[in-house]
């Protein structure tokens, strides 16, 4: 595959939104973000049945391409909280033994599903920073007895784990949440090991968010107002010492109707890809 090279619009960090708002630069408050994505992801995991900007669970997981019988072989409860905005586990082509770690692991849905894959042999762990989803996740591992698998507190941006720790870092609709995706996709880098791989979904968009985008709370809690222009997220890729193979696009649907215009506006995307540590 042809990947663009482009220069990183380091402008996104801290984002700089001038020109509408009269002002020079203006830094996303991170706090208030975080707090917004804990807020909805804490809801996400103990009322799935909520109503949100973005959809959830099996029929998500089903039409992103999850096959049923991997579905079947994991915890029902982890996917009824299911936030994901792609399939790419057969991008990851994970094997027997592998040791795997999944970014914004959420209730579980592909920690569990990779733990599939990998056997007894292997390991997952999963990384999050909302405690009521790293509840839930550890509350069905125990009960369905996923001895392989560990749920671990935790921020993308400076991972608790040893450098060339994983064969495999995995995630699923969490970096475009991230006010420092340069911090995320070098924590990634760090923890693999070379000629590891980094296989996820996300959001990107086609042309640059406004700023009244980027500065909304809800859009950005909701995968749309972090979300990265994808030339200046390939570049971050790549700074970060990973090799980007392979790209393609999902049947991903923002419900909300400031999340679609934005959507049809921007070309707001979710795309699965795989990187190859160098
Ligand atoms: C859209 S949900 C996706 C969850 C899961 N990957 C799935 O597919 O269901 C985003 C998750 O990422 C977590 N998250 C967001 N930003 C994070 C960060 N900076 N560090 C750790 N976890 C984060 C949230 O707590 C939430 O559980």
């Amino acid at each position: 595959m042809e990947v663009t090279e482009t220069v990183r619009d380091s402008s996104r960090n801290p984002v700089k939104v001038g020109e509408d708002l009269g002002i020079t630069e203006f830094a996303v408050d991170r706090t208030a973000l975080e707090a917004k994505v804990k807020d909805i992801y804490r809801q996400v995991a103990s009322h799935p049945e909520g109503n949100y900007h973005f959809e959830l669970g099996r029929p998500l997981a089903e039409r992103l391409g999850y096959p049923q019988t991997l579905l079947d072989a994991i915890p029902a409860g982890a996917i009824e909280s299911f936030a994901g905005v792609g399939y790419f586990l057969d991008l990851a082509v994970l094997r027997q033994g592998e040791r795997v770690l999944d970014l914004g692991s959420g209730s579980g849905t592909d920690a569990f599903a990779a733990a599939v894959a990998v056997g007894s042999t292997g390991s997952v762990v999963g990384v999050d920073m909302t405690h009521e989803q790293l509840r839930k996740a550890e509350d069905l591992r125990q009960q369905s007895g996923f001895g392989h698998v560990r749920f671990v507190e935790g921020r993308i941006e400076k991972l608790p784990f040893d450098g060339a720790s994983f064969d495999c870092v995995i995630s699923n609709g969490v970096i475009n949440l991230s006010p420092d995706k340069e911090a995320v996709f070098r924590e990634a880098s760090r923890v693999l090991r070379p000629g590891g791989r980094l296989a996820f979904a996300d959001i990107v968009t086609q042309r640059q968010l406004s700023s009244k985008i980027v500065c909304s709370a809800d859009l950005w809690a909701a995968c749309v107002g972090g979300a990265e222009q994808v030339d200046a997220y390939n570049a971050l890729i790549a700074d970060s010492g990973l090799d980007l193979v392979q790209k393609r696009k999902n049947q991903y649907e923002f419900l909300s109707g400031s999340a679609r215009s934005a959507t049809e506006k921007y070309g707001v995307m979710s795309l699965s890809l795989l990187a190859r540590k160098v």
